[in-house]
């Protein structure tokens, strides 16, 4: 790691900082995020900063990701916070450009993956541009930021899965990693949405992760029956454990085309809602089954 600037605000300047690592012979590795970081962004950044020499977090709430304006607004900003984090985590630099740098007037193109990978689940919900927003403003932070590598959180499953493709499809010159999801002790996925979760909705908020391990267990004990009744399955877990079900999925890890037969590699992701919060989780069916989230040590349900 190299000490920086802890922070830069215009894409000149982060040219300039990343010429001077690249003559160092420093590679970098590339930490994208929107900020309101948590332990989960922390892994990505730590990890990083292990395999590279510089470490680049580049801070931004990208609007075009946004279907819905009501959300860009009441996303947490806490840019000097931020900052420190990353810092104290091991980044040697924070990108935090404002929209007109990214999006500078007469801004027109956008990056676009197509098919089920984008058309389904997250991108059915959240509004087709959802991903193009994703695809867009990552096409733009790798092309001011040349990285050799970039870090990616399997918490969002299938905006890792989109990434990988669009750097496949137009090989550009870098590598994707993915890092574990982190979760607390009791099986909740950090979340920048986490902390407008109301103390009341707790227990709601654990739905996702049991419903996951529910819907593992039943597919290894090999009950579980094809895609569509582990979705069921799923649903009723989460609408049982209090949250409002969006979609629960089970799926190849490559293609997110439905599994016809779901095995220990098939991946589950679901979406629900706990109050006025939107939450996703997802685990590949056996890491699911063993974790035992939402059984005690009998193995019985709680
Ligand atoms: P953001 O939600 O800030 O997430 C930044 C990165 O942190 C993503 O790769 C995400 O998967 C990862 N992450 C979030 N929670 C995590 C957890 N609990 N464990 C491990 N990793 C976690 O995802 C975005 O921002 C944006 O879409 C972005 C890629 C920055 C493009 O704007």
């Amino acid at each position: 790691m190299i000490a920086a600037e802890p922070a830069v605000r215009a894409s000149a300047a982060l040219r300039d900082e990343l010429a001077a690592a690249r003559r160092r012979g420093l590679t970098v590795g590339l930490v994208p995020t929107m900020g309101a970081l948590h332990a989960g962004h922390e892994r990505l950044i730590e990890r990083s900063a292990a395999e590279n020499g510089l470490t680049v977090v580049s801070i931004f709430v990208n609007p075009t990701q946004f279907g819905d304006p009501g959300d860009l607004d009441a996303y947490p900003r806490c840019e000097e916070r931020d900052i420190a984090v990353a810092t104290a985590a091991g980044a040697g630099l924070c990108f935090v450009p404002d929209v007109s740098d990214i999006y500078p007037s007469g801004h027109s193109t956008r990056v676009c993956v197509r098919g089920p990978l984008t058309e389904t689940l997250e991108g059915r919900q959240r509004g087709p541009s959802h991903f193009d927003g994703v695809c867009t403003v990552l096409s733009i932070l790798f092309a001011l930021t040349g990285p050799d590598v970039a870090y990616f959180g399997a918490k969002d499953a299938q905006q890792l899965q989109v990434v990988r493709r669009m750097v496949g499809d137009l090989s550009l010159p870098l590598r994707i990693e993915s890092v574990e999801t982190v979760r607390d002790a009791e099986g909740l996925a950090l979340s920048s949405r986490n902390e407008r979760l109301a103390p009341a909705d707790r227990q709601a908020s654990l739905s996702l992760s049991r419903a996951l391990a529910k819907a593992g267990r039943a597919i290894l004990a090999g009950d579980a029956g094809d895609a569509r009744e582990v979705s069921k399955l799923g649903m009723q877990a989460l609408h049982e454990g209090g949250s409002e079900p969006e979609y629960f999925a089970a799926v190849d890890p490559e293609s997110f085309e439905q599994e016809t037969v779901p095995g220990p590699k098939t991946l589950l992701l679901c979406a629900a809602r706990v109050g006025d919060v939107r939450l996703i989780d997802n685990m590949t069916a056996s890491f699911a089954a063993e974790t035992g989230y939402g059984f005690d040590r009998d193995r019985e349900e709680i």
